[in-house]
C-alpha cells in the first residue's frame, strides 16, 4: 500500500463549548499506514478532536471522511464510526475495574447488534461460537501488546498497575482489527521504562498496517512513534511537520511558553494529568 495516500481526511472540524472554541477549523489527513502525532498544550482541543471523530461529541460543522467512502463521520453515532473500522483509547482510562483482563479486552470486539436478546439469554450455539472466537481474538491481541497479561487473563483489572491498564486498553482497541486507531496520551503517568515499552507497542500495532492518530505530551515518545506531527493551540492547528521542524517552530515555542512543563525540550519526562 502507498504510504502517502490519505486514508482519513478531516476538513474544517469545528466545536465550541459556550464561548470556548475547543476545535476551530481543524483540517488534517492521516495517510494509509502512517502514525500521525498530535501535540499541543493542555486544553488545546486534542481530546475534543478525537471525541468529534469518534462521534462522542457532535461537531458544529466540518467533514471527516474515509477515502473512497461518502459518509461524513461527524454525523454518525459512535458505534457507526466503530463499524467503519475506527477504534480508540481514552486519556482517562475507561475499563471495568471489577472485570477481568480478558473480559475487558473482549468488550472491544462486540461489534454487531445483530444477535437478538433471546439468543443471548438462551446461550444459543451461534452466540457460544461467537464468544469462543472473540475470546481467541482477545487472547491474541493481549499476547501481542501485553504478553505478561496474557498469562493471567483472569486477574481483575483493578489489581493491575496503571501501565498494565493502559496495555489492556490498547489490546481492547486492537481486538476489533481496526483500520484506524486513535490513541489519547498512552504514556501519561508512566515512568521512562514503561513509556519506552508503550512506544514499542504503538510501533508494533503500526507494523500491522493499522493507521494511528496519537496524542501525547512526551516529546521523546512522539518522536519515537510519529514521523509527522501536527500542533494544536487554542483549538487551531498552528504547525505541521517532523519533530525536528515543529520543535523549533516559533509559533509552537510561543504556544508552550509559560505553560506547565518543558515538553518541547524533552527535558522532563513528566506525566500529564
Ligand atoms: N465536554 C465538554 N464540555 C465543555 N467544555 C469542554 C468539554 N470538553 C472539552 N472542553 C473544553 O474544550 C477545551 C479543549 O479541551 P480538550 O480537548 O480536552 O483539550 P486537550 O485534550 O488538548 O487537553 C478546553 O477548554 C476544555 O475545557
Ligand atoms: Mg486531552
Amino acid at each position: 500500500m502507498n504510504a502517502e495516500s490519505p486514508l482519513l481526511v478531516v476538513a474544517n472540524a469545528k466545536k465550541s463549548f459556550g464561548g470556548i472554541h475547543a476545535v476551530s477549523d481543524v483540517s488534517l489527513h492521516l495517510n494509509q499506514g502512517e502514525t500521525l502525532g498530535i501535540i499541543g498544550p493542555n486544553g488545546s482541543g486534542k481530546t475534543t478532536l478525537f471525541n468529534l471523530i469518534t462521534g462522542l461529541i457532535r461537531a458544529d460543522s466540518g467533514q471527516v471522511s474515509i477515502t473512497g467512502e461518502t459518509a461524513n463521520l461527524l454525523t454518525l453515532k459512535p458505534w457507526e464510526v466503530f463499524d467503519k473500522g475506527i477504534s480508540r483509547t481514552f486519556q482517562n482510562i475507561r475499563l471495568a475495574l471489577g472485570q477481568t483482563v480478558l473480559e475487558n479486552v473482549m468488550v472491544g470486539g462486540y461489534t454487531d447488534c445483530k444477535t437478538s436478546w433471546w439468543s443471548v439469554l438462551l446461550r444459543s450455539g451461534a452466540v457460544a461460537a461467537r464468544d469462543a472466537a472473540l475470546r481467541e481474538k482477545s487472547m491474541n491481541a493481549l499476547s501481542y501488546v501485553a504478553p505478561m497479561l496474557a498469562n493471567t487473563p483472569h486477574r481483575a483489572v483493578g489489581e493491575l498497575s496503571y501501565a498494565d491498564r493502559r496495555r489492556v486498553e490498547l489490546a481492547r482497541a486492537l481486538v476489533s482489527e481496526p483500520r484506524i486507531m486513535l490513541v489519547d496520551e498512552p504514556a501519561a503517568g508512566m515512568n521512562v521504562r514503561e513509556t519506552d515499552e508503550i512506544s514499542d507497542d504503538i510501533n508494533k500495532i503500526a507494523s500491522r498496517g493499522i493507521s494511528i492518530l496519537v496524542i501525547e505530551h512526551k516529546m521523546k515518545f512522539i518522536a519515537s512513534v510519529a514521523k509527522r506531527i501536527i500542533v494544536l493551540n487554542f483549538g487551531k492547528k498552528i504547525a505541521e511537520g517532523s519533530y525536528e521542524e515543529v520543535r523549533v517552530n516559533p509559533d509552537v515555542l510561543a504556544s508552550y511558553l509559560g505553560r506547565k512543563g518543558d515538553h518541547l525540550a524533552g527535558a522532563k519526562q513528566e506525566a500529564s494529568q
